[in-house]
């Protein structure tokens, strides 16, 4: 097996008691060694306009832009704001993807998680971003999708997962994206 690779998490809510958070911890406390789990945050990048596309653009863009750069893969964990991504994570997924032709996303390895109260579990914020993804280059995992709906009722008072069938889901979720990334890796090298 290959050695431990780096996953940028984006988390596409800024809300401070964010079950999207929550969901984002959990799965890098999950996460087997070989995938360790950071969360890159998007809360301070200024939205994006072209004409801030200097030589010196912002240093939030620069450091964001950075710390992707440095990654060996990517994982959305999103809720749905009104049936799309929410626009703090579509701005970073602008952000990342501009100057023209140096877009840092470009043939890493992706997968998404989405996380609501509701019944559907973002589903249609789950699929805006693989529509967002297919453009940028980012191959994403397949399977198993995830949708996590009733999530308000899935984490204890410290965060920590309470419920076993989900659990489970996600520990198969996280193998399969590690032997994804594993397959674009390699086939980039
Ligand atoms: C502007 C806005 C739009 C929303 N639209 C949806 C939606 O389309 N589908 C959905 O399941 N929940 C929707 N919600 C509810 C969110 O799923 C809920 O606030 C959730 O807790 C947000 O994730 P978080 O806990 O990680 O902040 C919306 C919430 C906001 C603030």
């Amino acid at each position: 097996m290959a050695d431990t690779r780096k996953v940028a998490v984006l988390v596409g809510s800024l809300r401070r008691d964010s079950l999207n958070r929550k969901m984002a911890r959990a799965l890098a406390r999950l996460a087997a060694p070989s995938l360790a789990l950071e969360i890159v945050e998007i809360g301070e990048l200024p939205l994006y306009n072209e004409d801030l596309e200097k030589p010196e653009p912002p240093p939030a863009w620069s450091r964001f832009r950075n710390e992707i750069r440095a990654a060996d893969a990517l994982l959305f964990v999103t809720p749905e704001y009104n049936r799309s991504v929410p626009a703090p994570l579509k701005n970073a997924i602008d952000v990342g993807s501009r100057p023209y032709g140096q877009s840092v996303w470009s043939r890493k390895p992706g997968a998404v998680v989405s996380v609501s109260p509701g019944a559907l579990g973002a589903f249609g914020a789950n699929h805006h971003l693989r529509q967002s993804m297919v453009f940028l280059d980012v191959p994403m995992l397949q399977q198993p999708e995830i949708y996590v709906g009733g999530a308000a009722t899935l984490f204890d008072a410290e965060g920590n997962l309470t419920n076993e069938k989900t659990r489970e889901l996600l520990e198969k979720f996280l193998g399969a994206f590690a032997g994804w990334s594993e397959v674009i890796v390699n086939r980039e090298s």
